[in-house]
């Protein structure tokens, strides 16, 4: 299909699908403009309404703001990605927490047992979080681009490690470490090519 013929079957404007897709870049350099509290929860007020399943909400966000913090952090990413996070505006720890199931006498209301069936279950449980929580973290990352920021989300680094340094109870784990802000000069890798719909889709 032709972006053409794309642009016109879809509902959202043509700049709001380059703005969330097209267009969106994952960001290895940023200005120093800073990103707000104010921003960071119109960001999350927005994402927070994209679907988990049994609306689990496992994700949680550690902002790394103080340089103190940023260090900590830092420290425990692999080369590549140590001088980018420690450049970054702002940084997000995005993480599980294996506790979610607590919450779900409020945001699953009409499945009483489902608490008590998920505590006892430790291995189903911790998937369930990982699983719907790296879910959030695109859904996440859609929402910054939403704001007219640049997400540079990365996977690598010591999860171990940083859970210990900046967790330490067991319940919560690592997904991804994401650099946010407006990008910078040279902030862009060579853009890659996408599967096509041919490649990924079978109908039956
Ligand atoms: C979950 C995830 C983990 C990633 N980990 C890293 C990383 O550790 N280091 C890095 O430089 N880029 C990392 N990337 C960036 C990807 O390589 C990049 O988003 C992808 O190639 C698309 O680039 P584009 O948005 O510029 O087209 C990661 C991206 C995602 C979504």
């Amino acid at each position: 299909m032709t972006v053409a013929i794309e642009r016109d079957l879809l509902l959202l404007d043509a700049a709001t699908q380059d703005l969330l897709f097209r267009e969106a870049r994952t960001a290895n350099t940023f200005t120093d403009e800073p990103v707000t509290e104010d921003q960071v929860q119109a960001i999350y007020d927005l994402v927070k309404w994209a679907p988990t399943a049994m609306n689990s909400q496992p994700l949680r966000i550690t902002f790394v703001r103080s340089a103190a913090a940023r260090e900590r952090l830092v420290a425990h990413m692999n080369e590549g990605n140590k001088a980018k996070t420690a450049a970054a505006p702002l940084t997000a720890i995005v993480e599980v927490d294996t506790d979610f199931h607590e919450h779900l006498p409020t945001t699953f209301p009409h499945a009483p047992n489902a608490k008590d069936g998920l505590s006892g279950n430790d291995t189903g449980r911790i998937a369930m979080a990982r699983f719907n929580g790296a879910i959030q973290l695109g859904y996440l990352i859609v929402g910054i681009r939403a704001a007219g920021l640049a997400a540079g989300p990365m996977a690598g680094f010591d999860a171990e490690a940083i859970n210990k340094e900046f967790f330490g109870d067991g319940k919560h784990q690592v997904l991804a470490v994401v650099n946010i802000g407006k990008p910078g000069p040279d902030a862009w890798f060579p853009r890659n090519p996408r599967l096509d719909f041919d490649q990924v889709v079978t109908t039956i």
